[in-house]
């Protein structure tokens, strides 16, 4: 007999929108002052990853992740992380602090589609173009890998818009993408919207 261990998601509250403590305090800084430097994630910010996405997932904005999807995606994220966070010791000697501050995955499906997940701004750094950015970073990636299309579900519709996605009726979508569907937990209540752009 062989048996195989599927992670449960972490529970989500799907009443509860607010972030408050749900993310780590960025404690306040210039933000002239930071240093933004975007690039693939290592095994070592899992943990950070996880705490980010599943912050934003506490309020229902995004999918809940567990450290199994990470591990075993690991190769398809990117981070970018503030290398300049000032801190005032007891001592009032400055030091500085690394913090992942966003994230995003790029999924290949299949021959000619992708999917971007797991795309999360830390909010003391968002509207500043860094979800912008790691887009960017992503159809660069995918258009090395030779794929024409990529595909997104997301609540943030006008976000997606702006950087040249359009909405798609979720029956022209190909059947591959329903296989992450079939293990979310809001699957018969889904409220996302499928967005697709042509590479
Ligand atoms: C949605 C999200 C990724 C946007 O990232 P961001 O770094 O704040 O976005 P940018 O600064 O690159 O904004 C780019 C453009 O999109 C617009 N925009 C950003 N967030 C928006 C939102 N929630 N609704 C509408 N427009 C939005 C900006 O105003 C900007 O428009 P402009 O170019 O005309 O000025 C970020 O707010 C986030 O992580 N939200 C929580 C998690 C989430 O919803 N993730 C999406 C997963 S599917």
């Amino acid at each position: 007999m062989t048996m195989e261990y599927i992670e449960p998601p972490p529970a989500i509250k799907l009443d509860d929108k607010k972030l408050e403590g749900k993310l780590r305090k960025v404690l306040p800084h210039d933000k002239d002052e930071s240093q933004i430097i975007i690039q693939k994630a290592q095994i070592r910010d899992v943990e950070e990853i996880l705490e980010l996405v599943n912050g934003f997932a506490a309020s229902n904005l995004m999918l809940p992740r567990g450290p199994q999807y990470l591990y075993e995606n690991i190769r398809d994220f990117i981070i970018a992380d503030d290398r300049n966070i000032p801190i005032y010791s007891l001592m009032k000697t400055r030091e500085v602090l690394h913090l992942i501050v966003a994230c995003g995955s790029l999924h290949v499906l299949w021959k000619d589609i992708a999917e971007i997940r797991a795309l999360a701004i830390h909010p003391d750094y968002q509207q500043m173009g860094l979800g912008s950015k790691l887009i960017e970073y992503m159809m660069e990636e995918a258009k090395q890998l030779g794929i024409r299309r990529l595909y997104t579900f997301t609540l943030t519709e006008d976000f997606f818009k702006t950087l040249g996605f359009k909405r798609q009726n979720r029956a022209e979508l190909p059947p591959k993408v329903w296989g992450e569907c079939s293990r979310c937990p809001k699957y018969f209540q889904c409220d996302e919207i499928g967005m697709v752009l042509e590479l």
